[in-house]
């Protein structure tokens, strides 16, 4: 793929509304646009005809009951659905105005780009030092490296914890560490959007509150989205949820989405309100 084929970017304006998958406002400031997004496994559809805009600069979670396509949605963003040599997509998902799905596209540049951070936290079994650096390398980086390791580390605010043992192995460090350095990692390479699928849910209360104070330091500089399976957290972090169910065959679909504010305290779907407040899910 030309170098360049992701790098036209948006003429972006503000974007305020409450709605943004559904009011359509032209000038929205959107990191990635999905439309008419379907993803089968064989024969099964996990989700169906999703259209869903991510707001720029902002946190975006993910809810639903398990099973309805959460981590499906997630993985269309950047193409890791297609590891699965079972899955097909169908529709567009636009990333700097251009459907990522193009035939001129690589999906590993996709991925640089559109970065992601898993449920189980899993460093590279090397150095510290090299879960940071290695993406990058691999890039061809030629620039000072040993800033760009710390400069990641201190991101992911983990800087302080392992600056003296940088030829550790990524290994030894603890769960909430490890996760740490696995977002070192992800924002390494300088992607725009960083994709968490229940980023948390392996960690303590403790490393868990440490990741959500993270993810609002990225947002200044990066978008995110963010799979949870939990309410608070997801009440407490994002700017923006999507809701998630599934129809009588299984198959995931948008139910509403909007400000976290409006959604938690004023759902618009009966639905919404019912797993909200704990009645299903
Ligand atoms: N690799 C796969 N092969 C076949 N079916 C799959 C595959 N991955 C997921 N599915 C199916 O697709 C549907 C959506 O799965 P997905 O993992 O996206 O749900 P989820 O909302 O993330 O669930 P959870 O909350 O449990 O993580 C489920 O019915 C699941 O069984
Ligand atoms: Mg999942």
């Amino acid at each position: 793929m030309p170098e360049n084929t992701l790098q036209r970017r948006t003429n972006t304006q503000p974007q305020t509304s409450d709605t943004p998958s559904q009011d359509g406002a032209e000038g929205g400031n959107y990191a990635i646009e999905v439309q008419g997004l379907n993803v089968y496994y064989g024969d099964f559809r996990a989700i169906k005809d999703i259209d869903l805009k991510i707001e720029r600069q902002k946190i975006t979670a993910i809810i639903g009951p398990s099973g309805c396509g959460k981590s499906t949605m997630l993985r269309a963003f950047n193409r890791m659905n297609e590891l699965v040599p079972t899955a097909r997509t169908e529709g567009a998902v636009l990333f700097r105005s251009k459907n990522i799905y193009d035939a001129d596209v690589d999906p590993v540049e996709v991925r640089r780009r559109i970065g992601m951070v898993f449920q189980k936290p899993n460093p590279f079994p090397k150095s510290i030092y090299e879960n940071v650096a290695w993406g990058t390398r691999i890039n061809g980086f030629k620039g000072n490296m040993d800033q760009l390791v710390e400069g990641a580390l201190r991101s992911a605010a983990l800087w302080d914890e392992v600056k003296d043992k940088l030829d550790e192995s990524g290994l030894s460090l603890s769960g909430g560490q490890q996760q740490r350095l696995c977002i070192a990692r992800a924002i390494a390479v300088q992607p725009e959007v960083v994709l968490m699928d229940e980023p948390a849910s392996a960690l303590d209360p403790i490393a868990t509150l440490r990741i959500e104070d993270l993810m609002q330091e990225l947002k200044q500089q990066y978008t995110i989205v963010v799979v949870t399976h939990n309410m608070q957290q997801a009440a407490r972090v994002s700017d923006y949820t999507a809701f998630f169910n599934m129809d009588e065959d299984r198959a995931g679909y948008l139910v509403e989405y909007g400000l976290t504010k409006r959604l938690f305290t004023n759902p618009e779907k009966q639905a919404t309100e019912d797993y909200i407040t704990g009645r299903f899910g």
